[in-house]
């Protein structure tokens, strides 16, 4: 085995182009970690948020510059490695995980390589029956759905908010999910569907067929029709989306209901949720290994799917994140290392 690998490394922030595909030490898997050789690692949006350098946050807040630099957090692959201390992989496991998040939010957790070394608490076996790709699509985007719709499952501080979120249940109530044809929230509908919940899809028209297979009862198109005009009595909105007027979803949930955003900067609705009784929530993902077990059975057994939106080689990263900038991604994008 040589020490050197392929990845792709930024040596400074950017746009697209400042991915490069090149040489750089191969990692060794430290106690408690295994080393995994990466079949295919998805896109999420902190990976071009950190490419940028965080630009939108104040200067504070910016990451400082440790480069070279590999993003990205989700990957499936094949265990090479195992480090001290480590009980439940062997060398040849195919696992998927979500790496070091948030713990590398601003440094990057290694993923778009040929190897990363992975926490063995973070990792869990691949799902049977599904690919790599599928797979690596699965991480970031199944544990911010299980942690806000299911279980939280950890006690670290809440970044944005003074309380815990608490998920709540779903069976029999109704359920709008904005942003439903991307990374989250395609697997949003499918969970909430799962759980019994009567789903209303917001998304461009073009992801209308797909969402209705993955089993939406109720389709919304923003470009034609603005959901908070005909939709009313929800019990629960979740913001997949983020960004501007977040405050117009209040309108449709019933008192006692909620509003669970994804990404809460800017949101301004907080005093009116008071007095109409609904509970504003959010959550930041944290990895875990034992939450990608109980979710990937449900992988496993064909309940829920991840679409995949495109593939590219590992090499044309910089390709896969401009395709990621002209947004409308339906499901994942995913890094492919032949
Ligand atoms: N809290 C957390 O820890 C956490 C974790 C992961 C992600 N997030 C956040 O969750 C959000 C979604 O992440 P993601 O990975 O799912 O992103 P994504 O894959 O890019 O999906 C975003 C989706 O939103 C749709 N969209 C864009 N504008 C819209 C609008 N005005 N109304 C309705 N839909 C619109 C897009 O397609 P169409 O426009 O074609 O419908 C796309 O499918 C991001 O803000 C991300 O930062 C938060």
């Amino acid at each position: 085995m040589t020490n050197t690998m392929k990845a792709v490394r930024l040596h400074e922030f950017g746009g697209p182009d400042v991915l490069h595909y090149e040489d750089a030490p191969r990692p060794i898997a430290e106690a408690g970690e295994v080393l995994v050789r990466v079949h295919a690692a998805s896109l999420n949006p902190p990976d071009l948020h950190l490419r940028e350098g965080y630009r939108s946050l104040p200067p504070e807040w910016q990451p400082s510059s440790v480069f070279p630099m590999i993003l990205g957090t989700d990957i499936s692959g094949v265990v090479t490695a195992v480090g001290d201390e480590v009980s439940g992989f062997s060398i040849g496991d195919e696992v998927y995980a979500m790496v070091r998040f948030p713990q590398d939010i601003m440094t990057g957790s290694g993923a778009y390589a040929e190897y990363v070394r992975v926490p063995a608490n973070e990792l869990a076996l691949k799902p049977a029956g599904i690919t790599h790709v599928e797979a690596a699509g699965a991480p970031m985007s199944l544990l911010t759905v299980w942690q806000f719709l299911i279980e939280l499952g950890h006690d670290a501080p809440n970044p944005l908010q003074s309380f815990q979120h608490v998920p709540i249940p779903l069976k029999g109530r109704k359920v709008m999910v904005n942003g439903a044809g991307g990374g989250v929230g395609h697997l949003a509908v499918q969970i909430a569907k799962w759980q019994g919940a009567h789903v209303i899809a917001v998304a461009s028209g073009k992801h209308q067929s797909l969402l209705c297979e993955l089993g939406t009862d109720e389709f919304i198109d923003y470009n034609k029709t603005a959901a908070e005009s005909v939709a009313q009595d929800v019990d629960l909105v979740i913001d997949a989306v983020g960004g501007a007027n977040m405050e117009r979803f209040l309108s449709v949930i019933k008192p006692g209901g909620a509003l669970f955003l994804m990404n809460p900067i800017g949101f301004s609705g907080y005093e009116e949720a008071v007095k109409s009784e609904i509970t504003v929530s959010f959550t930041q993902v944290r990895s875990s290994g034992r939450q990608l077990v109980e979710a990937g059975r449900l992988l496993e057994q064909g309940i829920i799917r991840i679409i995949v939106d495109s593939t590219y080689p590992l090499a044309q990263a910089s390709a896969a994140h401009k395709r990621a900038s002209r947004g409308s991604i339906q499901g994942k994008i995913v890094l492919i290392n032949a």
